[in-house]
């Protein structure tokens, strides 16, 4: 029998969020399923969005086995190219790339290729990540609009506060400003802005987390946006043990019994995406009622509290998080957001669909 740790994908979730996003705007969607489809596997991710008008990603070879698996959507690589290498796979397989610095310009400049490319000019517009300063858009645009190699050129930008109280404004009226001499489309929004700011939506809008069923928001549940979560991890109790009062648990000696209490002893660690930050008292579900977690998450286990659960025991099953359990509850806890549990979720758990 394999260890019970699992995760059950619900690709319709994928397919149902979606269609949320399509009800919300009408701009093109370009679903993005970097690192591996947010964790959810990159062709099954394709495959559930299979409905979406473009899919953007990281790496050239993951485009490239899109292509080969038979996409025809636009698919777009967020960070472009980072060799010379990297252009004649771009123009062969039809790949629109981010240009995002003076340095990619130059390398543009040395490819021999001639009109094949998509290029999507992205502008920092105070992030200060990637993109041309609002100074150097209008050079790096007049570059790319007489440029031999170039077809279509989008103009993009990134929001880094779209989710909190800060929002759009400052970023957006800079963006638009920069644009207004140009009659070129516009992408500017990932799910937050999405979700909250119709004005951001443009030509294309670039929704990743909604997508998998998360809020991008702290404050608001996925459930009433509408979203539906795609990830379940679950697992079950391998086995249990009867504390004392003053009896610690686990390394470090992170919890200690106040008084007598049983506690279940759950077969996923961080070697398998569980973040080993979780707090004594992260929730959890045990035979689906909630209960919390104590003492220090370990490589391969971690401790429930069975103390209100009687019938709990061995062999009972375990939500992580996913149906019953919202990821960002856990998150929370964990002093980290729905993104980074998603992505890191470890090669070894066994994944059904
Ligand atoms: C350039 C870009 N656009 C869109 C997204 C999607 O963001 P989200 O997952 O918050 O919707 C990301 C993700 O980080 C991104 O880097």
């Amino acid at each position: 029998m394999p260890r019970p740790i699992q995760a059950r994908l619900d690709l319709s979730a994928l397919q149902s969020n979606l269609e949320v996003a399509r009800r919300i705007t009408s701009s093109r969607i370009m679903s993005v399923i970097k690192a591996d489809g947010y964790g959810h596997g990159l062709l099954r991710a394709a495959e559930a969005l299979s409905a979406t008008d473009g899919y953007a990603l990281l790496d050239i070879q993951n485009a490239v086995q899109l292509r080969e698996a038979g996409f025809r959507q636009s698919i777009l690589l967020l960070e472009g190219f980072f060799g010379p290498e990297d252009l004649p796979v771009i123009a062969e397989f039809n790949l629109a790339c981010v240009i995002h610095s003076t340095e990619q310009i130059a390398m543009l400049d040395a490819f021999p290729g001639s009109g094949a490319l998509d290029v999507w000019l992205k502008v920092n517009s105070g992030m200060n990540r990637l993109g041309f300063a609002p100074q150097q858009v209008a050079r790096a645009m007049e570059q790319l609009r007489s440029h031999r190699a170039v077809r279509d050129i989008t103009l993009m930008t990134h929001f880094a506060n779209a989710d909190e109280a800060r929002g759009v404004a400052e970023p957006l009226a800079l963006f638009n400003n920069l644009a207004a001499p140009y009659r070129v489309p516009r992408s500017l929004a990932n799910s937050a802005a999405l979700l909250r700011n119709p004005e951001t939506h443009g030509d294309w809008v670039r929704p990743g987390i909604m997508l998998y069923g998360a809020s991008p928001f702290p404050e608001v549940p996925a459930q009433q946006l509408g979203l539906r979560p795609a990830m379940t991890l679950s697992s079950r109790i391998i086995a249990t043990q009867d504390l004392r009062a003053g009896d610690e648990v686990g390394y470090g000696a992170l919890f200690r019994a106040e008084h007598a209490m049983r506690i279940g002893i759950v077969a996923c660690g961080y070697a398998d995406g569980y973040p080993r930050h979780a707090s004594n008292g992260t929730p959890i579900l045990v035979d689906g009622q909630r209960s919390r977690t104590v003492g220090r998450v370990s490589m391969d286990m971690l401790q429930v509290d069975l103390s209100d659960l009687p019938q709990a025991g061995v062999g009972s099953s375990v939500v992580l998080w996913g149906e019953g359990l919202p990821i960002e509850d856990v998150a929370r806890s964990a002093g980290t957001i729905s993104y980074e549990l998603m992505c890191a979720l470890a090669a070894r758990v066994r994944i059904v669909t």
